[in-house]
């Protein structure tokens, strides 16, 4: 289980699942050499005032659960619960990750413990749950974030990748929730924050499966908050717009030509803030959202996305 087996199309430059339809840009942007200085990604980063938020951070001696931590989103939303004092338990099927991960945060003078998990399989997500409940005694917050994409027409797409993706993005969220739940009863509290996505609401030719699946996050999500709702526990979707991890950014592409294309592909896909967002700013809304800062959200669906559903930019037809 340790290999990475996200069928994400978008990992191809020019099938990025994400936003499928907007941006094949990298081939052209960076053949044109499209210059520009490199995207500063420190000024967005979470910054030294989080970090020494210490002992009095908003999540301190909490119990917080991330699924889909090993990378991206979710291994920057488990640093950031770590710094802000919660207990991280987190998962993902690359063990050898998923260890660093841990350790990057225990050697920050975190609490974290990675458990190598598949959220597709049943007695695996209930087992994960058990455990990290177990170990950190209640579970407060979960982050259900696990996800995987893959951009294909309906027709060209098999039944078999149609079903992973269902399986991993929507059946995966519900077994999560249907774990994770009891646990809160118990406690009558909790917070969950299911990551859905801005191609939730913004369709593409080739987004079938994975649009179908974003959009089931929102409905298990809203039903749930009205079922648990009177019993204390708040339940939100988060739809991140395009951001860059490892679900978007082309194996081995070198850091000057990611940069380059990045710079070029944001005024051209993101109306608003003209930019692809960090994986750090993504964690700071989940924090938000499961903090005491919002008592009285629930069963909403919140974009992060820069402005990208807001607006409707689209790469000129020739492609330039
Ligand atoms: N990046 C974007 O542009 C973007 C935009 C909107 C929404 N999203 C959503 O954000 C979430 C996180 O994506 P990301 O951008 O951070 O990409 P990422 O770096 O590829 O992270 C995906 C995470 O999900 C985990 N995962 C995938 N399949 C799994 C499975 N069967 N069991 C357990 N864990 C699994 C992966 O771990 P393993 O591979 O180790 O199992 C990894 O930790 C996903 O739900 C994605 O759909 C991403």
């Amino acid at each position: 289980m340790d290999t990475h087996t996200n069928t994400d199309a978008s990992t191809e430059p020019n099938a990025k699942s994400e936003d499928t339809g907007r941006r094949s840009l990298l081939g052209g942007a960076v053949a044109l050499g499209l210059a520009g200085a490199a995207f500063d990604t420190t000024a967005h980063a979470v910054g030294a005032d989080s970090r020494s938020r210490g002992k009095s951070g908003r999540f301190q001696g909490k119990s917080v659960l991330v699924t889909g931590a090993t990378s991206g989103i979710g291994r920057a939303a488990a640093k950031a619960f770590a710094r802000e004092g919660a207990h991280v338990g987190f998962w993902g099927r690359r063990a050898e990750l998923g260890r660093r991960v841990e350790r990057e945060i225990r050697d920050a003078g975190g609490e974290a413990t990675y458990i190598q998990a598949d959220v597709r399989v049943a007695a695996q997500v209930q087992s994960f749950v058990d455990r990290v409940t177990s170990r950190y005694g209640s579970l407060d917050v979960a982050f259900n974030n696990a996800g995987i994409g893959g951009g294909k027409l309906p027709h060209e797409m098999t039944v078999e990748e149609w079903d992973d993706i269902q399986a991993t993005n929507a059946r995966g969220v519900f077994l999560a929730i249907k774990y994770e739940i009891p646990h809160m009863l118990r406690a009558r509290r909790g917070v969950i924050i299911c990551t859905s996505s801005s191609a939730a609401e913004q369709a593409r030719p080739n987004g079938a499966a994975y649009t179908a699946s974003k959009r089931a996050v929102h409905g298990i999500v809203k039903s749930a908050a009205l079922a648990y709702g009177p019993k204390g526990i708040r339940l939100n979707a988060l739809l991140p717009g395009t951001t860059d991890t490892p679900f978007v950014r082309p194996p081995g592409i070198p850091d000057a030509e990611w940069a380059k294309y990045k710079q070029a592909w944001g005024p051209l896909n993101v109306d608003g803030l003209e930019r692809m967002a960090e994986a750090e700013e993504i964690a700071r809304a989940v924090l938000g959202l499961a903090s005491d800062d919002f008592p009285y959200m629930t069963g909403a669906s919140i974009a992060v996305d820069g402005g990208a559903t807001a607006g409707r930019k689209m790469i000129p037809p020739s492609g330039g």
